[in-house]
């Protein structure tokens, strides 16, 4: 994917709020305005990458975007799970991602216990890849070294940073 790394950042807004407490795997979800400006190369499926949470520490990310067939959902969603427990909900903070690589397409499940073994074997998967070097140096990327709050919504592009 010619895009990838795709750097983004947004408001946190709600989601369908049923699945976070439902899978025990909290995400946080960004506006429409966000998820319309994906490029065209960047398909649905499952992604890995870094976030950051205002001007907060950088955390490693797995991210779903598409329509969740397991709960078949009209509407295209990003969902961010940031690895790292937080003691609150960030609703209304801003968000701000890069994602750096590509896990697998979307999927049905049979039952909500084999949703939940992919999403923790994503995480693994995430985990192990953002350890390598090419991965680590892009928490250094400028993205993340702008102040966050000024213009919620802005979209950037990695190539254009
Ligand atoms: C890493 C990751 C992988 C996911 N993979 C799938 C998937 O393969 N199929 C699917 O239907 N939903 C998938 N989801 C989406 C979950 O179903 C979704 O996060 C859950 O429904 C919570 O949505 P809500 O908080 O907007 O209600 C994934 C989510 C994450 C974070």
């Amino acid at each position: 994917m010619r895009s990838l790394p795709y750097f983004c950042r947004g408001q946190v807004v709600r989601g369908f709020g049923r699945g976070s407490k439902e899978l025990g795997i909290p995400t946080a979800n960004f506006p429409e305005s966000v998820v319309d400006n994906l490029p065209a190369d960047i398909s649905t499926g499952i992604y890995y990458g870094w976030a950051r949470v205002d001007n907060g520490d950088i955390h490693k990310m797995v991210m779903s975007i598409g329509w969740n067939p397991y709960y078949k959902n009209t509407k295209k969603s990003m969902e961010t799970h940031v690895i790292h427990k937080f003691k609150e909900d960030f609703y209304g903070q801003t968000l701000s991602v890069a994602m750096v690589g590509y896990i697998r397409p979307e999927r049905g499940f049979e039952s909500l216990d084999e949703l939940i073994a992919a999403i923790h074997s994503d995480i693994e998967e995430a985990n192990m890849k953002l350890d390598l070097p090419e991965h680590l140096k892009l928490k250094k990327n400028n993205f993340f070294k702008t102040a966050v709050l000024t213009t919620p919504n802005q979209i950037l592009n990695g190539h254009r940073l």
